[in-house]
């Protein structure tokens, strides 16, 4: 299979890029110096054969899109981009993955967060932030233009991605003796980045094969949802560090 990957080097885009090759598929891994997406004005897809888009690039920093100063720019790589990448898929014919997130879903943050059903948003259930708003209208985006798209969360992937990580931070305070206080009010499903990439591979496997149908799909870590401060606990008792160390606070407090 011929695979196309943006945002190679973040933590999906990396493992997907790593899993492809060692699985023998031709691999297109493009990071944001091969392609801004920011502003997207040639086509990248050069390739004469059949091949499968995997979007994993994204403005990812849910607290920076806040920001009105980054505003026209989480808009352009999160609505606008994954939809003209679509379209060029659309137009070859090829298969064209979007990774997409559980900060589409608004309204629902409590332990019910995995019973959340596949498929378009209710209109209670809209996003409540600036980065689940430019997700969700990327997502449509994508649905338009016949792509797959895959809702995930709360990715985590190890020390490759100084900052980006929730587990590597959690061991870095464990380690520096820091206590810290963790939001107790948001669960989620941890999700390993390598078993994620796993899920998405196999997919794009199928869809080379079927050809493209564009659905909705979510793609979590398996077990029942946790706090942020349960995942930080398990963090430092896996660390070897006394799990009490962790404090519970409020979204509020953070
Ligand atoms: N992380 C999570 O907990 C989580 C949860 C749910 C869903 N998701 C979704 O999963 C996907 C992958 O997330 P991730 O955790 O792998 O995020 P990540 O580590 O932040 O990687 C995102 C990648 O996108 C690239 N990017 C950002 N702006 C770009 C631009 N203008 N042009 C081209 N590339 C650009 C980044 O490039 P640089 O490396 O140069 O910054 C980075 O490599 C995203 O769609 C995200 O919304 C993530």
């Amino acid at each position: 299979m011929e695979i196309y990957i943006t945002g190679a080097h973040g933590q999906v885009g990396r493992e997907l890029a790593r899993q492809a090759r060692a699985g023998g598929h031709r691999v297109h891994a493009l990071g944001r110096q091969d392609l801004d997406l920011r502003a997207l004005t040639e086509d990248p897809f050069t390739s004469t054969n059949r091949a499968v888009i995997l979007n994993a690039a994204a403005y990812t920093d849910v607290d920076g899109a806040e920001d009105p100063a980054h505003a026209e720019e989480v808009w352009q790589v999160n609505a606008e981009a994954p939809g003209a990448l679509a379209q060029l898929a659309q137009r070859r014919g090829w298969s064209f993955i979007h990774l997409s997130t559980d900060y589409v879903h608004g309204g629902r943050t409590g332990p019910e967060v995995h019973r959340i059903p596949e498929g378009p948003i209710e209109p209670a259930d809209r996003p409540i932030n600036a980065y689940g708003r430019s997700k969700l209208a990327g997502e449509e985006a994508v649905m338009q233009a016949g792509g797959v798209v895959v809702r995930t969360s709360w990715v985590h992937s190890g020390p490759h991605q100084p900052g980006r990580d929730f587990v590597v931070t959690m061991l870095q305070l464990a380690q520096r003796g820091v206590d810290p206080k963790v939001v107790a009010d948001q669960w989620g499903l941890p999700t390993y980045a390598a078993d994620l990439a796993g899920g998405l591979l196999q997919l794009a496997e199928r869809l080379a094969a079927d050809g493209p149908q564009g659905d909705i799909v979510h793609a979590a870590g398996s077990g029942e949802p946790v706090s942020w401060y349960h995942f930080a606990r398990a963090v430092f008792a896996a660390g070897g560090q006394d799990p009490d160390r962790v404090s519970p606070i409020p979204t509020a407090e953070y």
